[in-house]
């Protein structure tokens, strides 16, 4: 079984204060809960009320993700976990560069301690790099998060990548082309997406 749940407790964020009784608190609430039930209480926390659809589309992930358990055995609490969390950074509470998947590992290192693998296939979500390098923000990516192993982010980018927006099932091909229909073409998550799908 692979790396669920060592505290990074030497990363603490420059941009947030790291010490407070909700950091101290952590721990101890997920050490009681298997880390798939902990991701799931808090991507309900920060996208259920204030962005529904993204919290349909996590479910939908979420439960793709679970589909994959004959083939993720012991990983597959890390990747239903992962699929919970892969978007919280789209949640204005957690929101600070407008780059979901940077947010949210950010905020996962710093203000939760989630385990470093757990971190960085949030990070990486969906061949994230590509969007990273439209943004400008690459380098950022790459030197606080390094690349998951490969079988773990095909099955989180799988289970992205074949659930659509309200949380439906769609193949990959679909879920390109809506995610191109509502950014538009020239958007750079368009532009990101298509190198690595097509
Ligand atoms: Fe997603």
């Amino acid at each position: 079984m692979r790396e669920l749940g060592r505290p990074a407790l030497a990363k603490t964020s420059s941009r947030r204060p790291a010490a407070s009784a909700h950091v101290l608190q952590r721990p101890a609430y997920r050490q009681a809960m298997a880390s798939a039930d902990w991701a799931e209480a808090m991507a309900r926390e920060l996208l259920e009320e204030a962005l529904p659809r993204r919290w349909a589309h996590t479910q939908g992930v979420a439960a793709t993700a679970r589909t994959l358990s004959g083939i993720l055995g012991d990983d597959t609490d890390l990747i239903v976990a992962a699929a919970w969390l892969h978007g919280i950074g789209y949640s204005p509470a957690i929101a600070v560069t407008g780059f979901h998947p940077l947010d949210g590992a950010r905020h996962l290192r710093d203000m939760e301690q989630a385990s470093a693998l757990l971190c960085c296939l949030v990070a990486h979500h969906s061949c994230a790099m590509n969007e990273a390098a439209e943004r400008g923000l690459a380098g950022e990516l790459a030197r606080e998060f390094p690349p998951p192993p490969d079988d773990l982010a095909d099955a989180l980018t799988y289970g992205d990548m074949t659930t659509g927006p309200d949380g439906q099932d769609m193949i990959v091909e679909q879920r390109v082309g809506e995610i191109l229909a509502r950014y538009g073409p020239d958007h750079l998550v368009s532009r990101a997406i298509i190198p690595p799908v097509l």
